[in-house]
């Protein structure tokens, strides 16, 4: 069987230190080949804990948080799906809007814009990010548009700015929604 290609975009977020562990090499021993990008924000935090080397390692592909010069080829392979997990608030409202002011933003809001590939989207959020005065309207517009959102209180209940250090993100949750975005066998 081929296997799944998934574009996995991490946003500076809490838990996107253990995103190697909980769900990269999880969903490589469930098939899938992994390319990962990651907002600037990002990659600072996973440069200075030596992620990104390792990301890559079990990857076999470079790790992006950078756009290709033009006239480049882009390092990654075509993608069967994005997954932008963590998102922070600022990725969400940006994705709402269509502001790809980065490689990762860049490569999502394209595939929001063509409706394909599937996008899925877990916010990590808390309840100051959902009382900022737009972001409702954040998500329903990403929800009209397709995108299949990790969100709301039987997965992410939220709770109160730094109220929860340390908290896990709902990772077979997020793995398993990945999964039901493409069908084995695509
Ligand atoms: C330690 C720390 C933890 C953070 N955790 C979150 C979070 O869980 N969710 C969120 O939306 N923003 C969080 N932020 C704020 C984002 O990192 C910040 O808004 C950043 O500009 C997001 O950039 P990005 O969306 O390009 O990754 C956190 C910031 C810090 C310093």
């Amino acid at each position: 069987m081929t296997r799944r290609v998934l574009g996995l975009v991490c946003a500076a977020a809490g838990g996107v230190e253990e995103i190697r562990e909980r769900l990269i090499e999880p969903m490589i021993s469930d098939g899938w080949t992994i390319a990962v990008t990651l907002t600037p924000t990002a990659a600072t935090w996973l440069e200075a804990i030596g992620e990104v080397d390792k990301i890559a390692a079990v990857t076999g592909l470079p790790v992006r948080s950078t756009p290709r010069l033009p006239g480049e080829r882009s390092p990654h392979p075509e993608v069967d799906c994005y997954a932008v997990i963590p998102a922070t608030a600022n990725t969400v409202a940006k994705l709402a809007l269509g502001l790809a002011d980065n490689q990762a933003l860049t490569a999502v809001c394209e595939a929001i814009g063509r409706r394909q590939p599937p996008v899925v989207v877990f916010p990590r959020i808390n309840a100051a990010h959902a009382g900022q005065p737009n972001w409702h309207s954040h998500i329903q517009a990403l929800s009209a548009a397709g995108v299949h959102l990790i969100y709301g209180d039987d997965v992410w209940p939220l709770h109160t700015p730094r109220g929860a250090p340390g908290r896990q993100l709902p990772w077979p949750a997020i793995r398993t929604r990945i999964q039901d975005a493409v069908p084995a066998g695509m």
